[in-house]
């Protein structure tokens, strides 16, 4: 395998949890560190043994010494910082939403595609051993067939106006960044919404605080979807199906999935009708699980691939027009709608 050398823009929140993942990933270098303040990417860089610290997300980039860079600032300011990583000839994982809008993400990955690098959202879920292993075997009917989905994600945030959470020129609101989990997970599961349905409770700046989905899903599957900023959601997901129920009790960070067959047809026999029994996922969940997407990246460039097949740019755009259509039906806007 070779050595891919990472570089970590905007050391924040998300980027300790990530970056303390990737110090477990097999053949993932930690190069260098970049922040708008020398003092916070040299700290960064004491706390995680990263070799090179820098004032400025623009040094970073003119190091030669960084094959691929993970990008962890707020939703806005994506787009310019990809855009700089791309045409510097770096690899990009930029976490979720890749974007503000579908239409900024496609012109990012027609970017990705001319300067033949990598351009990858990061989903972790859509890399996460317990959800793939969950999302092949929904799909080749081991519990039955998937009739109703529910997930939930969702925690309060109690943090000045000016916090990125609440910030709308920074993208803030609850679906942007919880819902496009649940989002994601219906997706994995059933495939490709047919129609959303979205009620929100927006505030006065154009927040959207708590939002619920409705969907309609092939196989005439449906779906509800809740993201709050308000409330300690549960963060379960559980799938219905035709012979009994799988339930995540977190669905974003999952450990297992439980099975519960109700009826005679599914993997257990009469006598185990009713009893629950743990899904059992070969692959084992390396750190937080953000380490898995790190590694796809990692895998993807060790294959010569420029796309991700577990993360597609398609299935970016998806979930990124599904939250297009639902911030129109519930009235949240962001500058250069
Ligand atoms: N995958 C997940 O589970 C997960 C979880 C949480 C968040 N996220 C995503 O990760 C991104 C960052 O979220 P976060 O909660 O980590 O954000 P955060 O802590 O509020 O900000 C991240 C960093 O962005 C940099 N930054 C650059 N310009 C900024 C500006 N104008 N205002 C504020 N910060 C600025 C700052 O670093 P420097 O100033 O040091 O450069 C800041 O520390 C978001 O897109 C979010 O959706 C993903």
């Amino acid at each position: 395998m070779t050595v891919t050398r990472w570089g970590i823009i905007a050391p924040g929140r998300i980027a300790h949890t990530f970056t303390q993942d990737l110090r477990l990933v097999p053949d993932a270098e930690l190069a260098a560190v970049g922040s708008r303040s020398l003092d916070r990417a040299e700290a960064f860089a004491r706390e995680y043994d990263i070799a090179r610290a820098y004032g400025s997300y623009a040094d970073l980039l003119a190091d030669p010494g960084v094959d691929a860079v993970y990008i962890a600032s707020p939703h806005a300011l994506h787009v310019g910082q990809v855009t700089a990583a791309l045409e510097a000839g770096k690899h990009v994982l930029c976490e979720k939403p890749l974007t503000l809008r579908a239409s900024d993400a496609e012109a990012l990955f027609a970017l990705a595609v001319r300067h033949e690098r990598l351009l990858m959202e990061a989903m972790w879920t859509a890399c996460h051993p317990v959800i793939r292993d969950l999302a092949r075997r929904l799909r080749a009917g081991e519990f039955g067939t998937p009739r109703q989905l529910h997930a939930e994600l969702g925690f309060v945030v109690d943090t000045q106006p000016t916090d990125r959470l609440l910030d709308v020129d920074m993208g803030a609101g609850a679906l942007l960044d919880m819902g496009i989990y649940p989002l994601t997970f219906a997706h994995l599961m059933l495939g490709e919404a047919e129609r959303l349905t979205g009620s929100a409770v927006v505030t006065d700046a154009g927040v959207d605080l708590d939002i619920a989905v409705a969907g309609r899903y092939p196989g005439d599957a449906v779906a509800t979807l809740t993201a709050s900023m308000t409330s300690w959601s549960s963060r379960r997901a559980e799938i219905a199906t035709d012979r009994g129920r799988l339930v995540l009790e977190d669905f974003h960070h999952p450990t297992e999935v439980t099975y519960t067959p109700t009826a005679v047809g599914g993997t257990n026999d009469d006598v185990d009708r009713g009893r629950s029994v743990v899904v059992e996922c070969a692959e084992p969940v390396i750190g937080r699980g953000y380490a898995h997407e790190a590694i796809e990246l990692q895998r993807c460039l060790a294959e010569g691939l420029l796309e991700s097949p577990l993360l597609p740019h398609a299935q970016t755009l998806t979930i990124l027009r599904q939250m297009d259509e639902l911030r129109a039906q519930v009235g949240v806007r962001y500058a250069g709608d």
